[in-house]
This record gives structure tokens, C-alpha cells and sequence, in this order.
């Protein structure tokens, strides 16, 4: 049901844990399954992420994602971190199965939510990000997943 790479990154999770003083910060969560992603970003003067961590409270899926997301991010540019979907995510992991897919969705607005407080505390705009929701599941009640 899960790729050996699901399975590795949940038992053996990258990254966790959390950045003081960090960058950015975010927080997202899901209503319907009620689990939790907090994600830090160290963003570094010219806009390069050089640490991710993360706090997870929730499925072993959400925590493979939250390891694979911070992965992904580390390094890039904060506009780069932007092309880190929810479908880079799961393609990074070899697959999540259906009723998982919101789990990779929760890391992808995690990291938005923490560009996001980083653009903010910043003073500055990253092309493309838009203001996240509190909540993944906000206007999504019809989508199936
Ligand atoms: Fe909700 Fe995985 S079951 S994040």
C-alpha cells in the first residue's frame, strides 16, 4: 500500500524538530482528520532556504510528507520552494495512495503558510504566493481525495 520510500521516510523521518528564531513559520491543519504540520524555514539574506524542520502531529503519512517537503525546500530559493507541490511531494515519495493525498497537501500549505510569515515579517512580496487558509479543507468540502 505504501512505497519503501513512504515506509523509510515515516520510520526514519528527516528534519524533525524546530528552528529557533526562525524565519518563517507555518501552521496548517486539517479538519477532518484533525492532524497537525508545523514547518520552520532559516532563510538566509538573499532569499536561500538553508534549514527546514518540521513538527508533525498526525498520520504517518503526513509526517513522510512533512520529511520529504523539508528535504525538497532545503536549499532552494524561497521562489523555488514555491514549485514544491503537493504532487512534487508525492512524486519524490513514489506515490501516496488516494485517501493520503491530503496529507501531501497539508505539507505543501505548511511550507506556503511559513513563506508566507517569512514575506510578512519581511516586508516583501514572493511572486505567486498567495495568502494561505487556516485551513486546507476551507472551500474544498466538495473536492473528493
Ligand atoms: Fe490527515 Fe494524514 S490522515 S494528514
Amino acid at each position: 500500500m505504501y512505497s519503501e520510500k513512504v515506509m523509510d521516510h515515516f520510520q526514519n523521518p528527516r528534519n524533525m524538530g524546530e528552528i529557533e528564531d526562525a524565519s518563517g513559520i507555518g501552521t496548517v491543519g486539517n479538519a477532518k482528520c484533525g492532524d497537525i504540520m508545523r514547518i520552520f524555514l532559516d532563510i538566509d539574506g538573499n532569499g536561500i532556504i538553508r534549514e527546514a524542520k518540521f513538527k508533525t502531529f498526525g498520520c504517518g503519512a503526513a509526517v513522510a510528507t512533512s520529511s520529504m517537503a523539508t528535504e525538497l525546500v532545503k536549499g532552494k530559493t524561497v521562489e523555488e520552494a514555491l514549485q514544491v507541490t503537493n504532487r512534487a511531494v508525492m512524486e519524490a515519495l513514489d506515490g501516496l495512495p488516494p485517501v493520503k493525498v491530503h496529507c501531501s497537501l497539508l505539507a505543501e500549505e505548511a511550507i506556503h503558510a511559513a513563506l508566507w510569515d517569512y514575506a510578512q515579517k519581511n516586508g516583501i512580496v514572493i511572486k505567486g504566493l498567495e495568502k494561505p487558509k487556516a485551513d486546507i479543507h476551507e472551500g474544498e468540502e466538495e473536492e473528493a481525495w
